[in-house]
């Protein structure tokens, strides 16, 4: 009856769901485990904010907010809007927190949206994966961020990551850095493309990240950003990467790396993955500074695209196939009777700890059987009217085919031995 569109998300969006979902799982628990280990909590905020969140600390000018935001009037006439990314909504629930929000470190997992045009690696609902650390700019808690994430991409197993780094400067940085590089162009901006052209009085530094062949060729020759740079600005860097080289963590400094957000100052950093073609982002992350009215949030952080790490996982050989949580017993009923003793005694090894299925309509033994073995089941508990009879249960063990018949009154201890399932 359901006709095979309306049986499809929106275009740019996915279910996500098994095996796939055994892989998201994975990543999800471990993502927990990490960043507790460093001392950070989760956060949730809301997928809907004042559309001004996003306006205010991604800056107007960006494409996120020009181009890609999901931003419409709520029926009171409120401009609101999806959030295209979690930092901005994540710093506005720690500045409601007042002072202790400026020393809160914190975590969050959920999905993002960006209008954009959709093709691999690039959604218009994706999730991310990210934390947010309040501070004041401090170079060993830089370094730290990306350590953390490094070690959850160990983690994960994902490995051929390329961290590369940069800085976008900070305070009047910013404006020698326009002025240097414009300076650097004036002789070339004629001969490139018209991007690059219109982005010269009014988006300087985005320049950089022209990905047109001619233009790279220019773009190569000029002078690194951090030449336009005060020299605390640089050494703040260099004390980045000294910390970076104390944990053991490999970078390639990229003077290119501009990052498309405006909160960005000081230490920016993307991760790359070969496997992802054209998108080849895993994740970004910087120190930011967000204005707020008077006051100015300060915080370093990251996001990872868990879409683009399984397509990274996927392509180093690691599926939701193998995360896949086993499934340990199948209860099989010959008959009326077993069927309804079985769904009690489902029940009692559910609350003993075990993971177990059953067909609740009465199916031939050989469906039953079929059911258990797509579930991958470990063992097979088999009862009919002459089990039920004399107390017993059949065990089959599915992987060598053996059965053995065991009392009742010892069914979840042999269980247990059989499974290693401690109570
Ligand atoms: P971002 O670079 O815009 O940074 O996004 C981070 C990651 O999200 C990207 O590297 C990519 O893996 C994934 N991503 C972004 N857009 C899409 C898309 N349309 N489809 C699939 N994946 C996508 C931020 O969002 C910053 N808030 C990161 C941050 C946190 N900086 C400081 N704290």
């Amino acid at each position: 009856m359901m006709a095979s569109e309306s049986a499809q998300p929106l275009q740019g969006m996915s279910d996500i769901a098994s095996p796939e979902i055994y892989l998201w799982q994975f990543l999800e628990q471990r993502a927990r485990t990490s960043f507790h280990q460093y001392g950070y909590t989760e956060v949730r905020t809301p997928l809907l904010e004042r559309k001004n969140v996003f306006v205010r600390s991604l800056g107007d000018g960006t494409d996120v907010v020009q181009k890609e935001m999901y931003a419409f009037e709520d029926r009171g006439g409120r401009e609101i809007a999806l959030r295209p990314e979690g930092t901005a909504g994540t710093i506005r629930h720690l500045l409601g927190k007042g002072m202790e929000g400026r020393n809160d470190r914190v975590f969050y997992m959920g999905p993002m949206f960006r209008c954009e045009r959709p093709q691999a690696g690039r959604k218009r609902q994706f999730h991310q994966i990210g934390v947010e650390a309040a501070s004041e700019p401090n170079a060993i808690l830089d370094a730290e961020c990306i350590e953390m994430q490094m070690r959850l991409m160990e983690c994960w197993g994902l490995s051929g990551c390329e961290l590369q780094l940069n800085t976008r400067g900070v305070g009047e940085d910013k404006q020698h850095v326009v002025d240097g590089l414009k300076l650097a162009l004036s002789n070339t901006i004629a001969s490139m493309c018209d991007d690059c052209r219109s982005r010269y009085d009014q988006n300087t530094l985005r320049i950089l990240d022209c990905k047109k062949e001619s233009c790279r060729a220019i773009i190569a020759d000029l002078p690194p950003v951090t030449d336009f740079m005060a020299e605390e600005t640089r050494a703040y860097l260099q004390e980045v990467t000294s910390v970076l080289d104390l944990y053991g963590v490999v970078y390639k400094l990229n003077p290119l790396l501009v990052r498309g957000l405006d909160y960005y100052e000081h230490t920016v950093w993307e991760i790359t993955h070969p496997s992802l073609g054209a998108q080849d982002a895993l994740a970004g992350g910087g120190r930011y500074r967000i204005q707020y009215g008077k006051d100015a949030f300060e915080g370093v952080g990251f996001a990872m695209g868990v879409e683009r790490v399984c397509m990274a996982l996927t392509s180093i050989g690691i599926t939701g196939e193998q995360h896949k949580p086993s499934m340990q017993i199948a209860l099989i009923s010959l008959g009326e009777r077993a069927l309804k003793e079985n769904a009690v005694l489902c029940r009692t090894l559910r609350r003993e700890g075990f993971s177990c299925i059953m067909e609740t309509t009465h199916r031939s033994m050989k469906a039953q059987m079929r059911s258990a073995n797509r579930h991958d089941v470990k063992l097979a508990l088999i009862r009919g009217d002459d089990e039920l009879n004399r107390g017993t249960c059949l065990i089959k063990q599915m992987n060598e085919g053996s059965q053995q018949e065991v009392s009742l009154d010892v069914l979840i201890q042999q269980l247990r031995e059989l499974t290693g399932t401690d109570s």
